[in-house]
């Protein structure tokens, strides 16, 4: 029962703590109980009780009677620190009540409701769903720098599933001779065009909301991004994308691919993963070898795996035709 109790006790005072802005609260330094209760507009039996339990958890630690964050906490879930993951604590609160539906999922096949229609329904999942996706974009945007060459004369990127778009904005910002094209559903991109205009490059990077798989992208692409979006496909619609656009990149073009690999046997966080997407969208992971057999059918020459460091940020596989 302690895997089943401790691990629910862990995620809901974690998920708790972003929902309050309690890590936030303490990203300038310690306070005392009462004054962080005040802070967070909390109780202060409620903060007291759920400090300890931080606490315990490595989260928080006592300097001087006053409450603090740990390193890692103001690392990672503060705006102070590295990346923020706070939207991807506030989207676990929306995830846990769709896990509920896992047994049922099990049962069927496939998820009763898939993420895509819920956030038709229920507008504001969409975009904490991009702003989860966004810190992702934040942590792997160096990587994506570091290992995508663009040549001068490569003028045209296409980000399918771009989503917040932080990577376009990114690879614009660096490479001032590119334009980039975002093609997303429309609840991925009710912000985008205003983070798009806050770094004034309106005229450089244009929205085409709809599906990916029933839009025309227009043709000769230099740099085609599709970054997390394979696992939310199926295996027949993957090998589909991928043969557009292998038929639409230019001469010397680059496909740049980033995803988690499924390895055999699956690591708990692979199969973790799985389950998730069994409930939320009704897909899968794929392996390198389903990659390449989709590249090479699609007429890749040049394939390279890059595994990124540390293992959880996923791959890389970058093809040229
Ligand atoms: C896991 S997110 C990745 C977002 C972004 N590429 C990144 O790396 O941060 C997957 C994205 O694919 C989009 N997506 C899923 N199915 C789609 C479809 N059929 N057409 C267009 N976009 C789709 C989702 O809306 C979401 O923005």
């Amino acid at each position: 029962m302690l895997d089943v109790y401790m691990p629910m006790m862990k995620s809901s005072a974690i998920i708790s703590a972003g929902r309050l802005g309690l890590f936030e609260a303490l990203a300038n330094g310690p306070l005392s109980v009462a004054q962080l209760a005040e802070k967070i507009q909390s109780s202060l039996k409620g903060t007291a009780a759920l400090a300890d339990f931080l606490i315990a958890l490595g989260y928080l630690e006592k300097q001087d009677q006053r409450l603090a964050n740990t390193a890692s906490t103001q690392r990672w879930f503060t705006s102070l620190g590295q990346v923020d993951y706070t939207p991807g604590l506030l989207w676990t609160h929306e995830a846990w009540p769709m896990m509920g539906g896992l047994a049922e999922a099990v049962r069927s096949g496939h998820p009763e409701k898939t993420l895509w229609d819920a956030m038709i329904e229920q507008s504001h999942l969409g975009e904490l769903f991009s702003s989860y996706m966004a810190a992702f974009a934040s942590d792997l945007g160096p990587d994506l720098l570091r290992h995508v060459p663009v040549l001068p004369e490569q003028h045209r990127l296409l980000d399918l599933g771009g989503s917040h778009g932080l990577h376009a904005i990114r690879f614009c910002q660096r490479y001032p001779q590119l334009n980039a094209v975002i093609v997303d559903l429309p609840s991925a991109l009710t912000e985008t065009g205003a983070t798009i205009e806050n770094e004034q490059l309106s005229d450089r990077i244009r929205l085409s909301p709809g599906d990916l798989q029933a839009q025309d992208w227009g043709n000769e692409h230099d740099l085609v991004f599709y970054l997390s979006v394979a696992h939310n496909h199926t295996a027949e619609e993957n090998r589909q994308v991928i043969q557009r656009i292998g038929e639409t990149l230019s001469q010397g073009g680059l496909l740049v691919i980033h995803e988690y690999l499924a390895e055999n046997p699956l690591d708990a966080l692979d199969a973790a993963f799985r389950l998730t997407l069994l409930v939320e969208t009704g897909t899968q992971t794929y392996r390198y070898e389903d990659y390449c057999q989709w590249l090479t059918a699609a007429g890749f020459e040049s394939i390279d795996r890059i595994d990124l460091n540390p293992r959880e940020k996923g791959s890389l596989i970058l093809a040229r035709r």
